[in-house]
């Protein structure tokens, strides 16, 4: 199978106003293939959109590169000068859509003028008669009304608004979309819409590949394939959705699966727990395992030790020093103490 997209050991950081660092991306690796959607979990400040919009390879002020590669399609982006990736990587390798993208469209002006913005700045050399064909086409394949292109954004609903920000979005069929918070601003028929559309997407072969955020746990499970979870930072685990939402090893993603019931678990028997305390402060220099502060098992190795990752089935990985077999056997102790 094809790899749409590769991130390898990728640091990006923020510049603040006093000139400090604040390391919201700190040596990421993960790839996602052709076909497959992967979904990223944790709580807010984690650095999911952070990392979102470094993975676009385009930096602008107070975010920076510092390391790593991202190869779309089997081309290393992080080379390419800011101009040649506005050019030719984004919108057309990879769209992003930011968190509260819908909220971003200025009111005053109509939809097909946003388009012809997005085919004008790639040179497609389109005519308006041309750019309004394949507008009204792609929208209608998608189950938008074609009249969207002659409203203004003020006149559509939020549900719809998001998902013309969808369409325009991917009007180039770019390899890889990322969603950032696609559906939390909406109501549950519009959410469940949107996510119909992102779907839609992929199956017609507008995008080939899915990167979803969400703080929406029991989404996420539903609708991608794989999940990873970020925690200060760092991916500290990365599985099938399955696999991470029924059998999470890594103390973190334990305890934020278990602040969520999914729907095929059922609410009886679950106790919801929040993870007590908050993630570290990024601006400081991180040593040890970052969660060692909030971890029920740590030990005073964890606080001293680099933790690298260590495999946990095939594609499955975790960041903790403990062997996932001792993870598990506290689990299961917790769970007969709770029962
Ligand atoms: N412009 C900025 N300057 C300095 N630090 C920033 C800036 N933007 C974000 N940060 C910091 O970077 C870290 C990651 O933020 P980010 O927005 O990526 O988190 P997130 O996981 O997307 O959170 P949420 O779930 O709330 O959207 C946070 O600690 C945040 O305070
Ligand atoms: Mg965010």
């Amino acid at each position: 199978m094809a790899t749409m997209l590769e991130v390898k050991n990728l640091v990006t950081y923020y510049k603040t106003r006093m000139n400090e660092r604040v390391c919201s991306v700190d040596n990421v690796s993960f790839s996602l293939e052709d076909g497959k959607s992967l979904g990223i979990a944790g709580e807010s400040g984690c650095g999911k959109s952070t990392l979102a919009m470094s993975v676009m390879g385009y930096y602008f002020p107070p975010l920076f590169y510092e390391s790593g590669s991202i190869i779309i399609d089997g081309k290393e982006i992080t080379s390419l000068n800011p101009d040649t990736i506005r050019t030719t990587v984004l919108g057309t390798e990879i769209a992003y859509i930011p968190q509260a993208a819908m909220n971003a469209l200025n009111p005053t002006r109509k939809i097909i003028r946003f388009v012809e913005d997005v085919l004008n700045a790639h040179g497609t050399g389109l005519s308006k008669k041309e750019i309004r064909e394949l507008a009204r086409e792609r929208f209608e394949i998608l189950n938008l009304p074609g009249k969207v292109l002659d409203q203004y954004a003020v006149e559509l609903s939020g549900g719809m608004k998001q998902r013309t920000v969808i369409a325009i979005s991917t009007i180039l069929s770019p390899k890889v979309l990322i969603a950032d918070e696609p559906s939390s601003a909406l109501d549950v028929s519009s959410q469940k819409i949107v996510i119909k559309l992102l779907h839609d997407l992929m199956e017609k072969g507008f995008v080939r590949a899915i990167l979803f955020i969400t703080h929406e746990l029991p989404l996420l499970f539903n609708v991608t394939d794989d999940i990873m979870v970020m925690y200060a930072g760092e991916i500290v685990e990365k599985g099938t959705a399955r696999e991470m939402v029924f059998d999470p090893v890594m103390p973190y993603s334990k305890g934020l699966m278990n602040s969520i019931i999914v729907p095929e678990e059922g609410t009886r028997g679950h106790v919801l727990q929040a993870i007590p305390g908050a993630p570290p402060n990024l601006k400081l220099k991180q040593e040890g395992c970052r969660f060692a502060e909030r971890c029920p098992y740590t030990e005073e190795r964890c606080r001293k030790e680099t933790v690298g990752e260590r495999e946990a089935g095939p594609g499955r990985y975790y960041r903790c020093i403990k062997r996932q077999e001792d993870l598990r056997g506290y689990y299961k102790k917790l769970g007969a103490a709770n029962s």
